[in-house]
């Protein structure tokens, strides 16, 4: 059984491209994605990881540190990184982690031996302030992954996390959110006052601030 949500994220020390580091201790009190690429040189992950560095700016709003990781050896990330330059204009500015025996793979259980055991799938793992998983994601090798839809999903996480609401369908930043079943009616006239009630089950507000 692999990691589930809600376990604790396990820590770890490795090697990455911005020298050593401790996820606990780098990700602080804030928010951390860590995502896994399969292998360095190759052309899915070459436009991911120059996405992910353009939207770098975006993560920092969310106060959520970005840390990549693969099986191949720092060196290679190094080298690596102007070719994600060249072909996405986007400058690596997050760690990349360098795996080679394996350790965050198998502690993340990111090796996926019905894929290829010696590569890393594409999985992602959001980590709460808590440093409990939050979301996991796994992507097969072919597949790039939308990480505008990881914003969307911090950002729903991060909302829910605070307040006592869930997001519908296709949520986007601004629009109207769920009054979780955990409010009574009352306290929602309090707290959310105006809301909507679609269903008896289905209560609706305006996105908190
Ligand atoms: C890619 O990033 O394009 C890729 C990596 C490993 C296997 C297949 C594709």
């Amino acid at each position: 059984m692999g990691i589930q949500l809600g376990d604790e994220a396990p820590d770890f020390t490795a090697e990455t491209t911005e020298g050593k580091l401790n996820l606990y201790e780098y990700l602080g009190d804030g928010w951390g994605i860590l995502f896994s690429h399969p292998k360095d040189f190759t052309p899915v992950c070459t436009t991911e990881l120059g996405a992910v560095a353009r939207l770098k700016p975006e993560f920092d709003k969310r106060n959520t540190k970005v840390i990549a990781v693969s099986v191949d050896p720092v060196d290679s990330h190094h080298q690596w990184a102007q070719d994600i330059e060249d072909v996405t204009g986007a400058t690596l500015n997050y760690p990349v982690i360098g795996d080679p025996d394996r350790t965050v793979a198998d502690l993340y259980g990111m090796i996926h031996p019905n894929a290829n055991d010696t590569l890393t799938v594409r999985s992602v793992f959001v980590i709460g302030p808590d440093k409990k998983v939050k979301l996991t994601l796994t992507y097969p090798a072919a597949t790039g992954r939308n990480f505008d839809e990881i914003l969307r999903v911090l950002d729903s996480l991060q909302l829910t996390a605070k307040h006592q609401v869930a997001t519908p369908a296709d949520w986007k930043q601004g629009e109207d959110v769920i009054i979780t079943g955990a409010v009574s009616d009352e306290d929602a006239a309090t707290r959310f006052p105006g809301y909507k009630t679609v269903k008896p089950y289905l209560r609706t507000t305006a996105q908190p601030k």
